[in-house]
C-alpha cells in the first residue's frame, strides 16, 4: 500500500506542478496530452483505491456534487474593507495620519491595482487547503471550498517543502473581459439574461450550488493579503506578495513599491493610464504601507484599516455627437430611445449607442440630434448620457418627439396611467414575440432544450411561431431545413419540446410572461391553485390574500386572463398537450394516519421543493404527529432542504440541527429511515 502511496503522491505533485506552470505561470512544460496521460493514471490508481483519494487531488477539481446549500464559516481574522478616497488631497492626508500615528518610524508604501471581483479568503492548513470562504459580512461568509477548488490557478497545496502550519490568504476572484464577453454571448444564446458587468458574473457564480456549473464559468483569482498566520512572518507588503507569489498563487500583474508621497502619486496616475491593458476590470489603485510591524500602532476604523487606503478611478467620459435617436421594442412592448452616436472609445471598447431609458429623461437633459454629449460608462457595461455640452448647440439640433405608431409592426402606442413608459400593445409585434418565446423557454421557466436565441429568430422571422403555442406544432423537416440548423439539432428541439410538455405547473405560470409574475411568485401560486383555469378564475380577493401576491400582482393576473387572445391562447397550449395542471407528488407516501413517527416534533421546510408542495409538507407532519415553523432555533429537530435553501440551511448547520432532503422524508414517513 505505501507503495501506492508513494505513486499516488508523485503523480499528484507533478500534476500540480504542471497545473501551476499553465495556468499561473503561463508556460507550459508539458503538452496537454501529456498532462492527460498523466491526469488518466492518476484516475486509473484513485479507481483501484479509493479509499485514498484526498480531498486535495487534482481529480477532485471538478467532481464534487451539487450541494444543499452554503454553511456559515466565522473569520478567525474579520475581513476588513477599505476606506475609499476620489482624489490626491485625500491621499495626502492619509499619509499625514500615517505619519503622525507611527511616531517618527520608517516606512514606505506599496502601489497595487484594485480589482472589482469578490473577495475571497482561502485557508491552508498544513499546506493543504482546508477552507474557502466569502467575505460575507467580514466577520462570517459562506464556505464555498468545493466551487473555488474548480478554479485552476488556486492551488490546492501550497508550492512549499515547509508549509506553514496555518495560512489565510485574502484576495479576490474575478472574470476577464473575454471570459466575461463569452459567458454573456453563450447565455443570450440560450435564451437567459445577461449579466450586467464581470463583477455580477462572478458573484453569480460563486453562489451556484453546482460546483459543475462554476467549472464552466471562466474564473479566476488573484491573492494580496493574509489573514491569520501561524509558524510564518510577514515583515512587509512586498515580502507578503512574494511569498503568496512563491506558494504558487496568483498576485497583481504589478505592484510598485515607492520611497515617498509624489512617487506614490505618480503611480496612480500611470496605473489609471495603463487600466485597460489588464485583461481584467480595475476600479481603482490601493496604497499600503509596506511595513507590516507597524500595522497596530496604525489601527483602524471600525470598517477598515489605517494602512491601506484604495483611490477609484472616476467613470470614463467621453465626448461624442449624438447623430440620431432610434427607438428599441423590447420584451414587454416598452418603447426604449437608443442614442446613436459617433464611435468613440470608452473604458477601452468602442461605444457608439447608449440608452437614454425613455422621453422624461431626455426632457429633462434637454438632449437633441446633433448634440455634443458627455458619454459615461461606468460598471456596468451600458454606456448612458451624461449631459449635453450645450455650448456646442449650434442651433441646427432637432428635438426628438416619440413615435405614436410601434416602429416594428405600425401599431399604435399607448402610455398607461401614471408610468413614464411608452408601450407597443400589440404581442404579435415581432421584438417583443421573439422576446416572449426566449422567456418561455428559458432555464427558469420552461427550460426547452435545443431552443435558442438565435432560433427564436429565425421560427419568429420565417413565421413559424407566431405565439408560444405554435412551437408545438413545429415540424422537424422545416426546422431541420432552417440556416444552420440540420436533423440533429432539429431532432435535440423536439425532444426539448416533448419533455417541456410534462412541465411543472409553476414552469408555464412564469412562461407565460404575466406581468410582475416572476420564478418565485409562480411557485407559490402553484401552491394554492392546482390547474391553471383555477387560477385564471380566481378573484382579486383572492389572490390579493395569498402570501406575497399584493394589488399589483393580484391585477396583473386578472388582466392577463380576461383578454380574449390569452384565453385562446391558453386554449391553444392544452390543445396541444402541454400540461396546465399540478403533478402529484412524485412519490406519494403511504398515507398511515395512525403512525405518529413525528410525534413531539417540529420540522423547518426551506428552498424549492420538487416532489412536495409546502403545504403537503405541512399537512403530512402534522398528520403523522409533528408541528412546523417557520424559522430554525435549536429547538427544530429536522430541516427539509430544497433547491436553492440559503439562510436557513446555514443556521441548521451551525446549530447542529439534522437536515433531510426530500427523499429522506419520504423514506422517514414509510418508515424506512430513523426519525
Ligand atoms: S486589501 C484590509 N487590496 O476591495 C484591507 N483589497 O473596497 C483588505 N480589493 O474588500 C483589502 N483589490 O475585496 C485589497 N489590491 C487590493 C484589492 C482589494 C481589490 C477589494 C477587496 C476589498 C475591497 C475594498
Amino acid at each position: 500500500m505505501a507503495e501506492v502511496e508513494n505513486e499516488l503522491a508523485e503523480i499528484r505533485k507533478a500534476l500540480h506542478h504542471h497545473n501551476h506552470l499553465y495556468y499561473v505561470e503561463a508556460r507550459a512544460q508539458i503538452s496537454d496530452r501529456e498532462f492527460d496521460q498523466l491526469l488518466g493514471q492518476l484516475e486509473a490508481l484513485e479507481a483501484a483505491h479509493p479509499e485514498l483519494i484526498t480531498p486535495d487531488s487534482p481529480t477532485q477539481r471538478v467532481g464534487g456534487a451539487p450541494i444543499e446549500g452554503f454553511s456559515s464559516v466565522t473569520h478567525r481574522v474579520p475581513m476588513a474593507s477599505l476606506a475609499n478616497s476620489y482624489n490626491k488631497d485625500e491621499i495626502l492626508e492619509f499619509d499625514k495620519r500615517v505619519q503622525k500615528l507611527i511616531d517618527g518610524k520608517a516606512y514606505n508604501y506599496v502601489v497595487e491595482p484594485k480589482i472589482d471581483g469578490v473577495a475571497l479568503s482561502l485557508r491552508y492548513e498544513d499546506g493543504k487547503l482546508a477552507v474557502a470562504v466569502t467575505r460575507g459580512d467580514g466577520h462570517s461568509g459562506d464556505d464555498i471550498t468545493s466551487n473555488i477548488r474548480t478554479i485552476r490557478s488556486i492551488p490546492m497545496v501550497l508550492e512549499s517543502e515547509t508549509p506553514p502550519a496555518v495560512i489565510e490568504l485574502r484576495g479576490e476572484v474575478y472574470m476577464s473581459r473575454d471570459g466575461f464577453q463569452a459567458l454573456n454571448d453563450r447565455r443570450r444564446e440560450d435564451g437567459r439574461d445577461a449579466f450586467a458587468n464581470p463583477r455580477n458574473a462572478c458573484a453569480g457564480s460563486l453562489k451556484l450550488l453546482d460546483p459543475r456549473s462554476v467549472a464552466e464559468r471562466p474564473l479566476d483569482a488573484v491573492f494580496y493579503g493574509v489573514g491569520e498566520l501561524e509558524g510564518i512572518e510577514l515583515l512587509t507588503h512586498e515580502e507578503l506578495l512574494n511569498t503568496v507569489k512563491a506558494f504558487g498563487f496568483r498576485t497583481h500583474p504589478v505592484h510598485w513599491l515607492v520611497p515617498d508621497m509624489p512617487a506614490v502619486l505618480d503611480k496612480l496616475d500611470e496605473l489609471e493610464k495603463r487600466k485597460h491593458d489588464f485583461p481584467f476590470e480595475i476600479d481603482g489603485a490601493v496604497v499600503k504601507v509596506n511595513q507590516r510591524n507597524v500595522y497596530e500602532d496604525l489601527g483602524r476604523t471600525a470598517k477598515s484599516p489605517r494602512w491601506a487606503i484604495a483611490y477609484k478611478y472616476e467613470p470614463e467620459q467621453a465626448e461624442t455627437v449624438l447623430q440620431d435617436i432610434t427607438i428599441q421594442v423590447g420584451r414587454t412592448g416598452v418603447l426604449t430611445p437608443v442614442a446613436e452616436l459617433d464611435p468613440v472609445l470608452i473604458s477601452g471598447s468602442t461605444v457608439s449607442r447608449a440608452t437614454l431609458h425613455n422621453e422624461d429623461e431626455i426632457r429633462r437633459k434637454d438632449i437633441r440630434i446633433g448634440d455634443h454629449v458627455l458619454i459615461e460608462k461606468a460598471g456596468e457595461i451600458i454606456p448612458a448620457v451624461v449631459r449635453v455640452m450645450n455650448e456646442k448647440r449650434t442651433g441646427s439640433e432637432k428635438t426628438f418627439t416619440m413615435p405614436t405608431t410601434c416602429p416594428e409592426c405600425g401599431t399604435p402606442v399607448i402610455k398607461r396611467e401614471g408610468e413614464v413608459a411608452v408601450r407597443c400593445p400589440n404581442d404579435a409585434c415581432p421584438p417583443q414575440l421573439k422576446n416572449a418565446i426566449i422567456h418561455f423557454a428559458r432555464r427558469s421557466a420552461m427550460d426547452i432544450e435545443g431552443l435558442g436565441e438565435t432560433l427564436v429568430h429565425m421560427l419568429v422571422d420565417h413565421g413559424l411561431v407566431k405565439d408560444p403555442s405554435d412551437l408545438y406544432t413545429l415540424d422537424r423537416a422545416v426546422v431541420a431545413g432552417l440556416e444552420r440548423m440540420g436533423e440533429k439539432s432539429a431532432e435535440k428541439l423536439m425532444q426539448g419540446l416533448e419533455v417541456s410538455k410534462q412541465a411543472d405547473l409553476w414552469r408555464i405560470i412564469h412562461g407565460l410572461g404575466i406581468p410582475h409574475i416572476g420564478q418565485r411568485s409562480s411557485q407559490i401560486l402553484e401552491e394554492h391553485f392546482a390547474t391553471l383555469e383555477d387560477l385564471a378564475g380566481a378573484s382579486v380577493e383572492h389572490l390579493e390574500s395569498l402570501p406575497d401576491v399584493g394589488p399589483i400582482v393580484a391585477e396583473s393576473i386578472k388582466e392577463y386572463f380576461a383578454s380574449p387572445e390569452k384565453k385562446a391562447l391558453v386554449k391553444r397550449l392544452e390543445d396541444r398537450g402541454v400540461n396546465l395542471a399540478r403533478k402529484q407528488a412524485a412519490d406519494p407516501p403511504v398515507d398511515d394516519a395512525a403512525s405518529q413517527v413525528f410525534s413531539g416534533m417540529t420540522f423547518v421546510v426551506t428552498g424549492t421543493l420538487s416532489a412536495y408542495k409546502r403545504d403537503e409538507v405541512a399537512n403530512l407532519v402534522r398528520q403523522h404527529g409533528g408541528k412546523t415553523s417557520g424559522s430554525v432555533s435549536a429547538k427544530t429537530n429536522c430541516l427539509l432542504a430544497g433547491e436553492n435553501a440559503g439562510s436557513k440551511l446555514a443556521k441548521a448547520r451551525s446549530l447542529g440541527v439534522r437536515v433531510i432532503s426530500e427523499r429522506e422524508f419520504g423514506d422517514l414517513l414509510r418508515g424506512t429511515l430513523e426519525p
